[in-house]
């Protein structure tokens, strides 16, 4: 249903891979309620994605950059503000990949260069992202910067590898640079920690499929779906929460503050 939340409001979304994609749903509910966004995604997921139908769907254009070099991002920077008419009202980062993961490397035997990698796209694209916008004074006052998170930044996920890693240092990046765009730009940040999801990075974490179930039955509402997490992002980049910044938001069903749940416990107990 649209509440028209982000009418006249402009934006950069990245990391629409599919129709599965986090980003993907939330673009759809954007242009639902009345925002208007370039799409991006790096050069070689946009040959394998279908971002084409979605930019047709939401009246968007695409701008493909790779978030991990700055040329790339001035050039998106320059071209969205330019297509848009103004300044950004907000941004979506969605995007993950470690190497280390798709090859099937444990934690214990990590490749270095991979785990730079990784780092690299996963966290570090975020800070850049930030310090191409903040230089290039391209957000509007009370602007909203969100990325995308998962709970072993903070807990111990076997399987998770060094994305745990990424994303610890990709919720700091939240903070440090959300001090400086809050004092100077009136801008908020905040990542969003979203329970698991089927999608094509969620998937690529090995045991997957016990990994979501265990989530769902142990979480007092059951796993977030990649829809209600796109509800959760609109309401952050709206003006009805202007003086939420520096945050880590768990959206997750409760699955974060939960010691056993009843559905968990009884495998354990003999009948
Ligand atoms: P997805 O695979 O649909 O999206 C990941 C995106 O990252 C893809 O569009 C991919 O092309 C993009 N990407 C990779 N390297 C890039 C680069 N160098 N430059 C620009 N874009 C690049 O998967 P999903 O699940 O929608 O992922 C979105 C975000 O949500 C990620 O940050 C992920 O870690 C996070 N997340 C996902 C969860 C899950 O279980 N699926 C749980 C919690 C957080």
């Amino acid at each position: 249903m649209s509440y028209n939340l982000l009418k006249g409001k402009r934006g950069i979304i990245f990391g629409a891979l599919d129709e599965n994609s986090i980003a993907w749903k939330t673009a759809e509910k954007v242009h639902e309620q009345g925002g208007k966004f370039v799409l991006t995604n790096a050069p070689v997921a946009m040959r394998m994605g279908a971002i084409k139908e979605l930019a047709e769907k939401t009246g968007a254009e695409i701008i493909p950059a790779d978030a991990t070099n700055i040329e790339d991002l001035e050039n998106l920077i320059e071209k969205a503000t330019e297509i848009l008419g103004g300044k950004l009202d907000f941004v979506l980062h969605s995007i993950g990949m470690s190497v280390n993961v798709r090859k099937g490397k444990r934690y214990t035997d990590q490749n270095y260069d991979w785990t730079a990698k990784g780092w690299d796209v996963s966290a570090v694209s975020f800070h850049k992202t930030m310090q191409t916008l903040y230089k290039k004074d391209a957000m509007n006052e009370w602007g909203s910067i969100v990325a995308l998170t998962y709970m072993a930044a903070q807990r111990v996920f076997p399987d998770y590898n060094d994305m745990a890693d990424n994303k610890a240092y990709l919720e700091s990046i939240a903070r440090s640079f959300g001090y400086f765009f809050g004092t100077e730009k009136k801008v908020r940040v905040n990542t969003i920690s979203q329970s698991p999801t089927p999608t094509t990075a969620g998937q690529g974490v090995k045991g997957f499929d016990g990994f979501i179930k265990y989530a769902d039955e142990m979480s007092a509402l059951g796993n977030a779906t990649a829809d209600e997490c796109a509800d959760y992002t609109l309401t952050l980049f709206s003006d009805l929460t202007k003086k939420v910044t520096l945050q880590n938001l768990f959206h997750d069903g409760g699955f974060s503050n939960m010691g056993v749940s009843q559905k968990v416990m009884s495998r354990f107990i003999e009948e």
